[in-house]
């Protein structure tokens, strides 16, 4: 078995190495997983904004936990009634990238999201991005429990990871493999060179190194039974699809804004279904503040 240690340090140089590496200006390796074409490009941004609706709009210290380089401009948004915004990420050239788009709002620390070395209660506004899922899944509690010491009485957390074995994607892999089938044939037939990215990303970068690194994706059951004594959570969606499903199923030419538009709207009328069902949840952490505590406490 694969010591905890070793995972986290090849994530670590992953990330250092290969991830954070810009591929063309302002782009990053890591941007291989994201659907950064036009007709996608609305939905994917109403999405991200998801995000802030679950945290104070203003405060002294905002937490970004495995924040990455800040790689979209919409994560600018959610820090920006606070004094500081802390970056604290695993990956150093991550926070290096990070300085140069958060500059002076910005405080810059090498940690690890399920020990963090801040003291409790210190943020009233935290937000962490597909980074849990990169650590072991023993530790995946423990980087919650973290996440929640941290935060200030009566503020929230807003966590985004995708789900392992959720009932949408599973219900979409069948139909997407016969498009891509389909779609391979038709091309071929019509001798035309995909200008898209393929729905599954390579394994190998030009110069040999790994695209992809150690990720342990959970479920909504066994997270929701983990966290049940520990810390009042709500999922709701951040987004129903995956990147593979858009590449497959959304083309401007077959009115992929539009069925883009009706998904939106449909994961907004049903969030919590779409949050436990789809490909990625939005889990919010709730922490009550010492006047509801002892309200709760004095009517039990
Ligand atoms: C997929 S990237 C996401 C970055 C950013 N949150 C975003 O959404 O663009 C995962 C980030 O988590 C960081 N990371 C991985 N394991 C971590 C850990 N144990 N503690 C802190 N950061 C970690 C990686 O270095 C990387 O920057």
């Amino acid at each position: 078995m694969v010591a905890m240690a070793d995972i986290k340090q090849h994530v670590r140089e992953f990330y250092d190495q290969v991830g954070w590496l810009e591929v063309s200006e302002g782009v990053y390796q890591n941007a291989r997983y994201e659907d950064l074409r036009p007709v996608s490009r609305e939905y994917i941004h109403r999405c991200h904004l998801r995000v802030s609706r679950h945290i104070k709009p203003e405060g002294r210290y905002f937490l970004d936990a495995g924040s990455g380089p800040i790689q979209y401009p919409e994560y600018l948004e959610y820090s920006k009634g606070y004094n500081y915004r802390v970056c604290a990420d695993i990956s150093y050239v991550a926070l290096q990238e990070a300085r140069k788009r958060v500059g002076d709002h910005g405080l810059f620390v090498v940690a690890d999201v399920a020990n963090l070395p801040f003291a409790p209660e210190t943020f009233e506004g935290v937000v962490s991005l597909h980074t849990i899922h990169h650590l072991p899944q023993e530790e995946h509690v423990q980087a919650y429990r973290e996440l929640y010491r941290v935060l200030s009485p009566g503020c929230s957390a807003s966590v985004v990871n995708g789900w392992g074995d959720a009932l949408i994607p599973r219900l979409l892999s069948n139909p997407m493999r016969w498009t891509n089938r389909l779609l391979g044939v038709v091309r071929r037939l019509l001798g035309i060179t995909p200008t898209e990215h393929p729905a599954k990303p390579v394994s190998m970068s030009d110069d040999n190194k790994p695209t992809s690194t150690f990720v342990r994706k959970d479920s909504a059951d066994w997270l929701k039974e983990q966290l049940a004594t520990l810390m009042p959570i709500e999922i709701v969606v951040w987004r129903g699809i995956s990147v593979k499903h858009l590449r497959t199923f959304i083309h401007q030419g077959w009115g992929g804004c539009y069925v883009l538009r009706f998904l939106f709207w449909l994961e907004e009328r049903f969030p919590h279904f779409f949050g436990e069902k789809g490909q990625y949840p939005l889990v919010v952490i709730r922490k009550m503040s010492y006047t509801d505590e002892f309200t709760e406490r004095t009517h039990e």
